[in-house]
């Protein structure tokens, strides 16, 4: 039966996986970060110390991209080559390195198709059991990252595009950061806030797939809204659609 797809695009802590997460949660339907399938061939790309950086290594750095086996087990486990990777793809060094890996054309396409046939549930992943509707069983699945409404799911039934101030959303990721690092933590928000600043920048400008608002997109800004009422919204507006 045919799948209601939800498009969540939006820049760097804009709260996207957190709200897709839950909303996932909420309405019962499979989730995929697409994010973290771009952070775990960025990982692995370390782990083989291949520098992204270096255009000699582009086929190496395809290669990579081919043979990774990226699954979504549960809602916050990212599974790379069957390693549970969920939290080492979610460091600075990786987040300050993956603009050079997100705008190798290449691995945009694997991923591409990857990213396709888990919407479809052609490639195992968290599942849809759906919610109940005016007596009908509706099943669907939320994706996020930066061009699932303009190129990967064109065609997708809800498209949310979601902004926040560059300050708000620096001081939300700063403080996950000292969440999961305490002590262990050395950079500033300004630090994050300035990080987070050139990432946008590479995710905005680049020639393949930039971060972009579909035509068809709703803007929602979260700056002074909780995850809940994140949420809240776009469930609302998914009852409104089926
Ligand atoms: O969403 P998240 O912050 O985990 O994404 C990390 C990076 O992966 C982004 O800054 C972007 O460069 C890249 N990305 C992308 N296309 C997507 C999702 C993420 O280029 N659909």
């Amino acid at each position: 039966s045919k799948l209601f797809r939800i498009a969540i695009d939006g820049p760097g802590a804009s709260g996207k996986s957190t709200t897709a997460k839950q909303l996932a949660k909420k309405l019962g339907f499979g989730y995929i970060d697409s994010g973290a399938m771009f952070r775990a061939i960025t990982l692995k790309c370390q782990q083989n110390n291949i520098d992204p950086s270096d255009i000699a290594n582009k086929d190496k750095v395809t290669e990579i991209a081919n043979n990774a086996e990226i699954r979504f087990p549960t809602l916050d486990q990212v599974e790379l080559d069957g390693q549970n990777v969920s939290e080492l793809i979610r460091t600075s060094n990786i987040s300050r390195n993956i603009s050079l890996v997100a705008s190798n054309w290449a691995v945009r396409d694997i991923l591409a198709n990857q990213q396709r046939k888990m919407a479809k549930g052609e490639i195992p992943g968290t599942i849809s059991t759906g919610f109940e509707r005016h007596g009908k069983l509706v099943k669907g699945v939320v994706m996020d990252g930066r061009d699932i409404g303009t190129v990967i799911l064109p065609d997708a039934e809800l498209k949310i595009f979601i902004e926040a101030d560059v300050r708000i959303r620096a001081q939300r990721r700063f403080d996950e950061l000292k969440k999961r690092e305490g002590d262990a933590l050395t950079e500033t928000v300004d630090d994050v806030e300035r990080d987070l600043e050139a990432r946008d920048l590479a995710d905005y400008t680049r020639k393949i797939a930039p971060l972009l608002k579909a035509k068809d997109a709703i803007t929602l800004n979260t700056s002074h809204l909780s995850i809940e009422e994140q949420v809240d919204a776009i469930e609302k507006m998914v009852l409104e659609r089926v």
